[in-house]
């Protein structure tokens, strides 16, 4: 049995444009003993007029009209985006197939010849509202599913935010857990945090000038702040010392890198091998008498090399117990006269070639509240750590 479509039996609302009057009143009466609402229009300015006071189902269009033709009105109606899904179904007396594709051209439905035969009418008008309500309801699912949509990406954009939030708060406390640690072995070294700072920035503007990825770059800020973490395992007697350090004393002293080393190894964060790397390396030199291992030259790790340069530069320029810090010619000097010898001679030319960049970040991260330009030559620590740094 074939299911039956209440949609078309539902209040519909035909534009009837007609300019002979017992024309409307036939096709009304055709199409009486349907559930259908005319708005009557003799001419195309009453058409557009009518058309645009609501919502209407179907358009039945003579095409004789006095002054503008039916064509007029068709071209006019379409032009609105509100109208493209609307049925309009042409009624005239001109036959020629010309007339039928001009009006299909122009946006015409369907076809209907004056005079109306009544069964055609009714079967023609049943079908055009039909599809009219399958229009409707395609445009209805396809608003539903839009909001839904609109919804779902709200949601979602809701829940991107949270863990944007949540990574936000995650990478904050992670450099805040790395500094903290860093700061936990430095503090038995009377060392700032903006030394630890300082030498991070300094380490990854130079692998930035070297080549490196924004990626590494950014795990060596944070693994560089770890380089002397293995400080931690040093007694303070000898950490705190004033006087020069006696041989036995300062071999305590280099195992700080074998120590801090062991702390980090065995991770499975680049972050954390990368700084293993750090503090087992940093004090290598480039002709083989660092230490712990005596690498030499390419042997030693870049990051050994880069790490190595940005600690004795801050090194020079800072403040400490055992001296005041170098002025920065002094310290450039320095640091040239170590190429080839302590500092690989590439890395060091990149380094100095930094000139105002270098200033920046020191100028950034000051000593008890201010930075000013290192001044006077005074005399740097004696003995093996000769460049002012463990
Ligand atoms: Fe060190």
């Amino acid at each position: 049995m074939r299911r039956i479509d209440k949609g078309i039996f539902m209040q519909r609302t035909i534009l009837l444009i007609e300019d002979e009057s017992p024309n409307r009143a036939i096709v009304k009466r055709v199409l009486h003993h349907m559930p259908l609402t005319f708005l009557e229009a003799e001419n195309v300015q009453q058409a557009l007029e009518l058309s645009g006071t609501g919502p209407v189902d179907l358009v039945l269009l003579d095409i004789g009209l006095p002054m503008a033709d039916g064509y007029t009105f068709l071209e006019r109606f379409r032009a609105d985006a509100v109208n493209q899904a609307i049925p309009v179904c042409v009624m005239t007396g001109r036959t020629e197939d010309r007339h039928r594709r001009k009006a299909i051209e122009m946006g015409a439905d369907d076809f209907i010849v004056k005079p109306v035969d009544n069964v055609e009418l009714e079967t023609r008008v049943k079908s055009l509202l039909r599809i009219r309500e399958y229009q409707k309801r395609l445009l209805d699912a396809n608003a539903t599913l839009e909001g839904r949509v609109q919804e779902r990406t709200a949601y979602l954009r809701a829940v991107l935010d949270e863990l944007e939030h949540a990574w936000g708060e995650n990478t904050l406390a992670y450099r805040e857990m790395v500094m903290r640690l860093a700061l936990a072995a430095e503090y038995k070294d009377k060392v700032t945090a903006a030394h630890i700072e300082r030498m991070s920035h300094y380490s990854a503007l130079l692998a930035r000038r070297c080549g490196w990825s924004d990626e590494e770059t950014v795990l060596l800020l944070e693994a560089a702040k770890m380089h002397d973490i293995g400080k931690i395992g040093i007694p303070d007697a000898i950490l705190h010392k004033q006087e020069r350090l006696t041989a036995p004393e300062y071999a305590v002293i280099k195992q700080h890198p074998q120590i801090g080393a062991a702390i980090l190894a065995g991770s499975k964060s680049r972050l954390l091998q990368l700084a293993e790397q750090i503090a087992l390396t940093h004090h290598e030199r480039w002709d083989g008498t660092g230490y712990p291992q005596g690498l030499k030259g390419k042997d030693i790790p870049e990051v050994g090399r880069i790490v190595a340069i940005a600690d004795v530069f801050d090194a020079l320029l800072t403040r400490r117990p055992y001296k005041e810090p170098w002025p920065l010619t002094k310290a450039f000097d320095v640091m040239r006269e170590g190429a080839g010898v302590h500092f690989d001679p590439e890395l060091v030319e990149i380094f100095l070639a930094n000139h105002g960049a270098l200033l920046e970040i020191y100028g950034r991260f000051p000593d008890n509240g201010e930075n000013n330009p290192p001044q006077g030559y005074l005399t740097p620590r004696p003995a093996a750590n000769a460049a002012g740094t463990a």
